[in-house]
């Protein structure tokens, strides 16, 4: 209602609400035994002898309906219905809803504060702690991510060790908080690539993870690896944490088979993982990141190896762009 620009559309609504129930009222009243008389007919007859009469309605019918009538002016008093008139009582549906909300923050907020404060492995840990994250990651992570975190096509599997953006705490925590985007170009640096030089690459590829692969092939698609894909990829095709995914750990996104692969070497791939820090707030993300963290795939062995995920996060965006 508040949408409407000129007061008139509110006048009109209201008038429209109380003319039809006093309409019904009036209505119902010329249905009562006041003005109908028992026995009387309407005049009409069909098939010779068959009369309709003009009974009045039985009362206690009448005054189901009278009543009807007075609760829903009383309910328009009170509740929202008549134009823009918000109602006796105020109420509205965001106001219901940030009241619960408030009323879930109430009651939750000190237990996510209080492990907010504690560092992610104790909270990782604690159980009490993986059971509210399992929810949260059930309800917001799910659908893409998979209810056991093993990702699918395209959504990668949180509970191995094979990370782009990193497993360390601190990384998990800023893919979830600000989002990640990957994105490979088509043909990589090469634009000119023909096909049977992507099939090449592809038996490269393949090789590289000890897929079946001509050799022949891949001796060419090796040549045409470093000009075209090591930048990103690195020489050996181990990848570059944050900016190009390791294609030598028989791990695969998108899958293996050649087909696959020709497919994501000749269109390229583009991933979006959303950001979730200012709609879920520091605490939900702290859990999410122990409950991640602590699915297994977080690893220690690789915060030494993996350098930070900030510093790469820049070539992903640049590179593709020079390119095009
Ligand atoms: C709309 C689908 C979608 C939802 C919902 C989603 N993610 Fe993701 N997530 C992705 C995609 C796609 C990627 C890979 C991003 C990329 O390669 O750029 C990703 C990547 C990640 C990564 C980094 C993985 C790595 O290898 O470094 C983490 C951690 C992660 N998600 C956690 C979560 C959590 C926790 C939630 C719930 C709050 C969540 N995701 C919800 C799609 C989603
Ligand atoms: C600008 C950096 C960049 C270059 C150059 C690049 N890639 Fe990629 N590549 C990526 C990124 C990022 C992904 C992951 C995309 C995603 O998460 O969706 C990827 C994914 C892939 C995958 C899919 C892996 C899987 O697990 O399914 C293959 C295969 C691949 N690249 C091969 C190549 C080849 C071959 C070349 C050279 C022709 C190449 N890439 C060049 C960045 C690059």
């Amino acid at each position: 209602m508040s949408d409407f620009v000129s007061g008139f559309w509110n006048i009109y609504v209201v008038g429209i609400v109380l003319v039809s129930i006093i309409g019904c009222g009036v209505f119902l009243w010329s249905q009562s035994s006041a003005t109908t008389v028992e026995g009387a007919t309407t005049g009409h007859v069909w098939d010779e002898d068959l009369e309709e009469f003009s009974n009045p309605l039985p009362s206690w019918w009448r005054w189901l309906f009278y009543i009807t009538i007075v609760f829903s002016l009383f309910y328009l008093a009170m509740y929202p219905g008549l134009g823009t008139y918000k109602g006796q009582f105020n109420w509205s549906s965001t106001g219901q809803y940030d009241g619960e909300m408030k009323k879930a923050d109430d009651q939750y907020g000190p237990i996510y504060k209080k492990f907010q404060s504690q560092d992610i492995m104790a909270v990782a840990a604690n159980s009490e702690a993986r059971e509210m994250g399992q929810r949260l990651f059930l309800t917001y992570c799910a659908q893409c991510h998979g209810s056991d975190a093993k990702g699918a096509r395209g959504f990668p599997n949180l509970t191995d060790n094979d990370w782009l953006f990193g497993g360390m705490p601190e990384q998990i925590k800023e893919s979830i908080t600000k989002g990640r985007d990957a994105m490979m170009p088509p043909k990589g640096l090469k634009p000119d690539l023909n096909g049977d030089q992507i099939k090449d690459l592809a038996h490269y590829v393949r090789s590289l993870s000890g897929l079946a692969s001509d050799s022949i092939r891949a001796q060419r698609g090796k040549e045409l690896f470093a000009p075209a894909c090591s930048a990103c990829h690195g020489p050996e095709g181990k990848g570059t944490p944050g900016l190009a995914p390791n294609l030598s750990d028989k791990i695969w996104l998108y899958g293996s088979s050649e087909d696959t692969v020709t497919e994501t070497i000749t269109k390229g791939r583009i991933n979006r993982m959303p950001a979730w820090g200012e709609f879920l707030g520091e605490a939900k993300v702290h859990l999410l990141t122990a409950y991640v963290y602590g699915l297994g795939g977080g690893s220690k062995e690789v915060a030494a190896a993996a350098p930070a995920a900030a510093p790469v996060a820049a070539p992903v965006a640049a590179a593709p762009a020079e390119k095009k």
